[in-house]
């Protein structure tokens, strides 16, 4: 096999978007972050007051739901694909604690969630792919070659996401971090449409105590097993 498909799934913090991106790189295969999709979404949402920490307007959302183009375009300088809604630039947007907050309740909504799963299985039909999310080795590539399901202790996973957020500038506390991703990951898996859940053949990785060294290797032995 020339080229594969790689879905790796699992909750927030967990360390998915590291593993993929550096998998991709050594393969030289596309990655895409269908959590940035969900975000960019959220982000769109709030703008126009569908949502808010008091209220969400699902009705309004879908009926709008065709006002929004999603692209990544790479950027050479930071070498990876940033999100863009409606040809802005919403990287930095998306990533704030905000958005965090909201995020799953849009992750609810069974058409949001059709539009961007058609477009994630658009975007991995020539294969060559490393896609992270939530339901992407259940549902947007089914098929898929190689499924990971990543997992790290409720501590290790909130330290993460607290780090990348202070790393971004962001002043937030790591209380309301761990309450962040503690929220979404209950929403996220117990959602009816498409909750989080390990897919059958998904390889289980706990890398609370793994490196990215050691990680990769050991990621980099089953795809080379597949390929
Ligand atoms: O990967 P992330 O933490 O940036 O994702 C943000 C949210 O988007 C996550 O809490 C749930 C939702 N999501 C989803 O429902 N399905 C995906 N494939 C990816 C993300």
């Amino acid at each position: 096999m020339s080229h594969i498909q790689i879905a790796v799934d699992g909750p927030a913090g967990a360390g998915k978007s590291t593993i993929a991106k550096l998998i991709a790189k050594e393969l030289n295969y596309i990655y895409v972050d269908t959590g940035a999709m969900y975000r960019a979404v959220t982000y769109f949402a709030m703008q126009h007051n569908f949502i808010s920490e008091t209220h969400l307007h699902t009705k309004e959302l879908i009926k709008n739901l065709s006002d929004i183009t999603l692209q990544f375009r790479f950027n050479e300088t930071l070498g990876f694909a940033e999100m863009y809604l409606n040809n802005e630039n919403i990287e930095q947007a998306i990533r704030t604690i905000e958005v965090s907050r909201l995020v799953s309740k849009i992750a609810e909504i069974s058409e949001v969630r059709a539009k961007l799963v058609e477009q994630q299985q658009q975007m991995g039909q020539n294969k060559g792919i490393v896609m992270d999310g939530r339901d992407i080795g259940t549902v947007v590539f089914p098929d898929a070659d190689l499924k990971l399901f990543m997992t790290a202790s409720p501590q290790t996973k909130a330290q993460r996401r607290f780090e990348e957020l202070i790393e971004k500038g962001q002043k937030v506390t790591f209380e309301e971090v761990l309450q962040n991703v503690q929220e979404r990951d209950y929403i996220d898996t117990h959602r009816e449409d498409s909750p989080l859940v390990k897919a059958d053949e998904a390889i289980e990785i706990d890398n609370s105590n793994l490196t990215k060294k050691e990680q990769f290797e050991l990621v980099m032995e089953l795809v080379k097993d597949i390929l």
